[in-house]
């Protein structure tokens, strides 16, 4: 059997390199390997909107911004059913009956609705229904599409587990067999798992300001990178330094290859051999940054150059998104109807002829 891959991201704002090792990169291999039925990645305006209600402009804005990230990354849209959640209207009505088969209590056990209510000002009962129930509609998403594959970070494992259990739970309360359970495809390595910011303290996100955009032009990201944290004890170049929790030797880590070392920094072979250069003394700051940015560089400029050439023509690629959104509507309408007849909420066949 074929694999049906669908996995998503929340348009809250334009992607980083975070998101590129985390899990643009992976989606290109995925791509690249071809051995799927069919692939889809959602923009999820619908779920971004459950706790953004008065920021609408943010979320439809950057609906087309992470658009134009997919595509410039390289993410082919004639492999990869590239489509706006709420498009699909499809999802919004198979959550209703979905909502049926989950508790309150469920929910609450959820980490990660426990962790924002903990997080968040959603103290007492003030967290908004629609995001408290984001998880079932996270199951729509994939249970619509009979998705086998979800690509995700380790964050969303709850959501999958979720999934999973709705999907068995449909099926035995319906006697049918008509919804997939979805496995989760998780990060390789642990470098591929969620990159640290700049600060050295959060994970790299848009909230904490502490990124490197893959649309950042070339200055920018040479600015950010000198600014990085690394070891606040390394002060003298003699010093021995740290690089564990050292941002630039944890973004080496995740970018560079034996490869970058023959082209930017030959006297080294490899990662191990500067890492321990930089651990014994003697080697600067200046320098191992000067060489993360010819690494980052060399990644992000076609990604950049690709976004330039894009940014001209913005209605292609609306008219991309529609088409592929009317092509997800399609498949999804196909399960809410399979899934009407199993629970014989089909009243056309009462229709005389
Ligand atoms: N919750 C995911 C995130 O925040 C985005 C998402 C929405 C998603 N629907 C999905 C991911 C379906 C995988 C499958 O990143």
């Amino acid at each position: 059997m074929k694999k049906i891959i669908l996995t998503g991201d929340r348009p809250t704002g334009n992607l980083h390199i975070g998101h590129y090792v985390g899990s643009i990169a992976n989606r290109l291999k995925l791509q690249k390997e071809n051995d799927f039925e069919k692939f889809y990645i959602m923009i999820a305006d619908t779920q971004a909107l459950t706790d953004n209600a008065d920021k609408v402009d943010k979320v439809k804005n950057n609906v087309i911004q992470v658009a134009i990230d997919y595509l410039s990354a390289g993410i082919d849209p004639e492999k990869v059913t590239i489509f706006i959640q709420s498009q699909v209207p499809e999802l919004a009505e198979m959550t209703m009956y979905f909502m049926n088969l989950v508790t309150v209590a469920r929910l609450n056990r959820n980490p990660t609705i426990k962790e924002e209510l903990k997080m968040r000002e959603f103290g007492g009962n003030s967290m908004p229904v629609g995001f408290m129930c984001y998880p079932i509609s996270q199951a729509s998403d994939i249970l619509a599409f009979n998705a086998t594959t979800i690509p995700v970070g380790e964050d969303q494992l709850p959501m999958l587990e979720q999934a999973r259990e709705i999907s068995r739970a449909f099926n035995s309360t319906y006697g049918s067999k008509i919804l997939v359970e979805p496995q989760a495809l998780l990060p390789e390595s642990k470098s591929q798992a969620r990159l640290v910011g700049l600060d050295g303290k959060l994970k790299m996100s848009k909230s904490a300001g502490n990124c490197i955009f893959l649309k950042d032009s070339e200055a920018e990201v040479k600015q950010k990178i000198m600014s990085a944290y690394t070891d606040p004890n390394h002060i003298k170049v003699s010093d021995p330094g740290k690089v564990e929790g050292n941002v630039v030797f944890e973004y080496l880590d995740a970018f560079a290859t034996d490869e970058s070392f023959k082209k930017y920094l030959p006297e080294y072979k490899n990662l191990d051999e500067l890492k321990a250069h930089y651990r014994k003394g003697g080697l600067g700051d200046v320098k191992i940054k000067l060489f993360l940015n010819n690494v980052l560089q060399e990644i992000l400029k076609p990604i950049r150059e690709k976004r330039a050439e894009l940014e001209k023509n913005v209605d292609k690629i609306y008219e991309m998104l529609f088409e592929n959104s009317r092509k997800a509507r399609e498949v999804a309408s196909q399960t809410m109807q399979k899934m009407k007849e199993a629970m014989g909420i089909d009243y056309t066949k009462f229709l005389k002829k």
